[in-house]
């Protein structure tokens, strides 16, 4: 296993505990698999969680594995929408109630592992209690930043897992500042992509999603997107699937979908740009989707670009019903996020961009349990 920047390609040790490398960018994990990469019989189809993935993951000893029994979530029908079919993968399920459990489980077992006894991550809700969740399983103290016009429900749900709350900002930039100035030597800052494994956690998304659809890609992949942990994470799993041999075809194009409250990806994909710029006064339902100024923005970007995908802007307006049909449709009580990939969806179908008889995946990211929905 080797770490290396995802804009310099500068290695990094494997041994100290990485955040991002020198030049400001986020450190991927790359499995040196170039002499024997694992088998597909290596997926342990007796475990119902992520876990089953575990030779494809770094390794982690077994006393370290901080596990609440996260993913491997259903894949339900969407139905056929003018010959296209769709799949939502029921994220809602997970221990906390988001995707962002997948993350925290990888990462906060690695910290463990590593020995970090205190972590701190500004967050716009999902992660922040993820992150309690593991860190009191795991025996860390956990800091969570939140802006203070979150739903107190956020609030109260991070602080049952015993982590300390500090309020402040409008969103999580805000949040993410505050945490810069108030920040112990010794806490680790477990923030979207400066730690690297989150993403190792959330690259089973896609693994999940290639082994229910019986080892095959789908053709789109679209996904809400906020700090961009889940596009990169699948779009890492693609690829390693197709390297293994376990997948053969085209991978997917991969589709980021932003609410016109706060769309810094989408800006920076239709000017040709490589890197995004801060959105100001950011304001949307979808509060995972409103990061102003995403660290992982070149990465993402290249992604899209790469997979032959596309980046959309949604109306705020119609977020809340598109939210309420996703959630129909789905059988699942989905956050607004889910609003919003659905509106995605409807309009690159509209287009003529997803074509008649593609494959359509769309991650319902979070539940409505904690947003004022
Ligand atoms: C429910 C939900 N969906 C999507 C996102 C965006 O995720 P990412 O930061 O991986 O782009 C978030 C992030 O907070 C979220 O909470
Ligand atoms: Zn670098």
């Amino acid at each position: 296993m080797t770490l290396i920047c995802t804009s310099c390609e500068e290695p990094h040790s494997g041994k100290e505990t990485a955040t991002v490398c020198r030049c400001g960018h986020p450190i991927e994990v790359r499995l040196d698999w170039r002499e024997t990469a694992p088998a597909i019989g290596t997926v342990n189809s007796n475990d119902p969680s992520l876990w089953r993935y575990r030779s494809v993951l770094p390794p982690i000893d077994d006393e370290h594995i901080t596990s609440l029994i996260e993913g491997w979530t259903r894949l339900c029908s969407g139905g056929d929408h003018g010959g296209v079919t769709v799949y939502f993968k029921d994220e809602t399920v997970n221990p906390t109630g988001s995707f962002k459990d997948r993350g925290m489980s990888l990462a906060v077992s690695h910290l463990d592992m590593s020995g970090v006894r205190e972590v701190c991550l500004p967050s716009a809700g999902n992660a922040g209690v993820s992150a309690a969740a593991y860190c009191e399983k795991a025996g860390i103290e956990c800091h969570v930043y939140l802006p203070e016009t979150i739903p107190a429900t956020f609030v109260e749900a991070t602080e049952k897992y015993g982590a300390h709350v500090h309020l402040g900002g409008q969103a999580i930039a805000e949040a993410a500042a505050r945490m810069q100035k108030e920040k112990k030597e010794e806490w680790f800052n477990l923030s979207t992509l400066k730690e690297p494994y989150r993403v190792e956690g959330k690259k089973t998304l896609g693994y999940e999603i290639a082994e229910q659809l019986g080892w095959q890609f789908p053709d789109v992949i679209i996904y809400p997107t906020g700090g961009g942990t889940g596009l990169v994470g699948m779009w890492k799993a693609f690829n390693e699937l197709k390297r293994m041999g376990w997948v053969e075809g085209p991978l997917p194009r991969m589709v980021a979908v932003q609410s016109a409250g706060c769309a810094p990806v989408v800006k920076a994909f239709v000017a040709g740009t490589s890197e995004t710029e801060p959105w100001q006064d950011g304001d949307t339902v979808a509060l995972g989707l409103n990061v102003a100024n995403p660290l992982g923005g070149t990465w993402m970007l290249k992604v899209l670009r790469q997979s032959g995908g596309i980046a959309v802007m949604v109306n705020e307006e119609e977020v809340a019903v598109a939210r309420e049909e996703v959630a129909h449709i789905s059988d699942t009580e989905s956050s607004p996020e889910a609003g919003v990939a659905w509106l995605g969806f409807q309009s690159l179908a509209r287009s003529g961009w997803i074509r008649e008889g593609e494959t359509v995946v769309i991650p319902i990211t979070g539940s409505a349990e904690r947003y004022e929905v």
